[in-house]
């Protein structure tokens, strides 16, 4: 297993180019199964979670090529050689479940493994399934799979969502474009991603209105085309590495940012005394001499404060001049990035869902290990201001959902470097 070693080098300075965002990609690729005609996607990120989507999508029977060295993936699923997406394959990555409202929708039938829980929470299904049922899919759970049906084709139905998800409004959103009639999805996820999904649908054909508020309306239609859609921008790799320059200093533009993906994220940067401008060609952001200032965090659904960002904020906050409280509302268990965080001497007190972080002048670089995807990233941010020698472990963690960190970092001054494991 490989790992990264960081050694605190002062500020940064230099421009990072974002990349197209993985939670837009894994949801846009389960939509070619939605039509028998290709689907091109461009900006596309080169992650190892879009390498176990592809390997899902083909093991359905689809086609999935990749160009550009994987920045464009052309897929095609004129007829799906099974409808079983494997235990195996959904267990690595929960983002499987999302090839169930699709399969349903085009073929009338899906077997889909239950993903299971993961680090950072339970992570259950139910909201998934409750929106099928409401469109008329019969679902029966046998041995850890979900088997579905609809033999006459999904209806139109109202899906009103006790609690936001964004994976459930995903899956409901793409059944629906097929389903006889209209579907309302109500206290619907209103995500960047959600909008991404939406707008490559409407150029396959789908009749969808409403994505990004909390109330969806679709048309279904009888088939969908094929379409050629570029993937939105990573909104938290862009507040990941807008971080970088919070916690060590300099200047940085991130290349391809817009505040709108960011405006919460934004309005705590400006509070903690960071400096973030937006420039035609992404989003500035720098910090002056001086400590950063403590800022309380509540994570939420977009608009809100993204839960992806807490850990990495949580990193800045453990060199803030004063007290923050960070509450994390979304997920049961995402605060596994305190304990190594502590080992480098930050003082974070962690209580059910509230962390509590005392900053103090410097961290001390140590080694850590990485948990789960953005608990490992704010460790390689805690490591850029950190004195001395950090080694993240366990980075195949990162490697999930941030391309090239050492190169992208390391083109602003950082001083990192990738040490492959045995
Ligand atoms: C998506 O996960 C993202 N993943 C997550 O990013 C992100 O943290 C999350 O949305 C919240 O923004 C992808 O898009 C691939 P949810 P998802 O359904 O869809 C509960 C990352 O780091 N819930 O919005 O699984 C759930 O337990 C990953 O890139 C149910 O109770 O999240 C959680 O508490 C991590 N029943 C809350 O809702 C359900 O059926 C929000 O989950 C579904 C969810």
């Amino acid at each position: 297993m490989d790992s990264i070693i960081v050694t605190g080098n002062g500020p940064l300075k230099g421009q990072i180019p974002i990349a197209g965002a993985k939670n837009a990609c894994l949801t846009l690729m389960p939509a070619t199964l939605l039509s028998d005609e290709p689907l091109t996607l461009t900006n596309a990120p080169r992650l190892s979670d879009i390498k176990t989507m592809s390997a899902l999508l083909e093991s359905l029977g689809a086609e999935v090529s990749q160009l550009q060295d994987g920045k464009v993936l052309v897929m095609s699923s004129h007829a799906l050689s099974s409808h079983v997406a494997d235990y195996d394959i959904v267990r690595k990555m929960r983002a499987s479940i999302l090839v169930l409202g699709p399969m349903l929708a085009r073929d009338g039938h899906a077997v889909v493994s239950l993903p299971g829980g993961c680090a950072i929470g339970a992570r259950p299904v139910d909201l998934h399934l409750r929106a099928l049922e409401a469109m008329g899919a019969e679902l029966e759970l046998k041995e850890g799979y979900v088997h579905a049906k609809a033999p006459n084709g999904l209806k139109g139905g109202t899906v009103d969502f006790p609690l936001v998800s964004v994976g459930a409004t995903e899956n409901a959103l793409m059944a629906a474009t097929l389903a006889k009639g209209t579907t309302v999805l109500k206290n619907a996820a209103r995500e960047p991603e959600i909008v991404d999904l939406a707008d490559c649908l409407r150029r396959m054909g789908a009749q969808i209105e409403g994505d990004g508020t909390g109330t969806i309306t679709i048309q279904g239609v009888d088939r969908l085309g094929g379409a050629t859609h570029p993937v939105v921008a990573d909104r938290i790799e862009l507040g990941t590495y807008m971080l970088a320059p919070a916690i060590c200093g300099g200047e940085v533009e991130c290349l391809g940012g817009r505040i709108n993906l960011v405006g919460a994220f934004c309005e705590k940067l400006d509070a903690a005394g960071i400096d973030v401008s937006e420039t035609d060609k992404g989003i500035k952001v720098s910090r002056k001499n001086g400590r950063v200032k403590s800022v309380d965090v509540t994570t939420e659904p977009f608009p809100g404060f993204p839960t992806d960002l807490q850990a990495q904020m949580m990193a800045l906050m453990c060199t803030a001049d004063g007290t923050s409280v960070l509450e994390e509302k979304i997920f049961e268990n995402r605060f596994m990035h305190a304990p190594e965080l502590m080992r480098m001497g930050a003082h974070i007190d962690v209580h059910g869902g509230t962390a509590t972080v005392t900053g103090v002048e410097r961290l001390k670089g140590a080694p850590v290990m990485a948990t789960d995807l953005r608990a490992s990233v704010s460790l390689i941010l805690a490591g850029l201001a950190a004195e001395g020698e950090t080694i993240v472990n366990r980075v195949y963690h990162l490697d999930r959902g941030y391309e090239s960190v050492e190169e992208k970092l390391g083109n602003v001054g950082a001083r990192i470097e990738r040490v492959s494991g045995q």
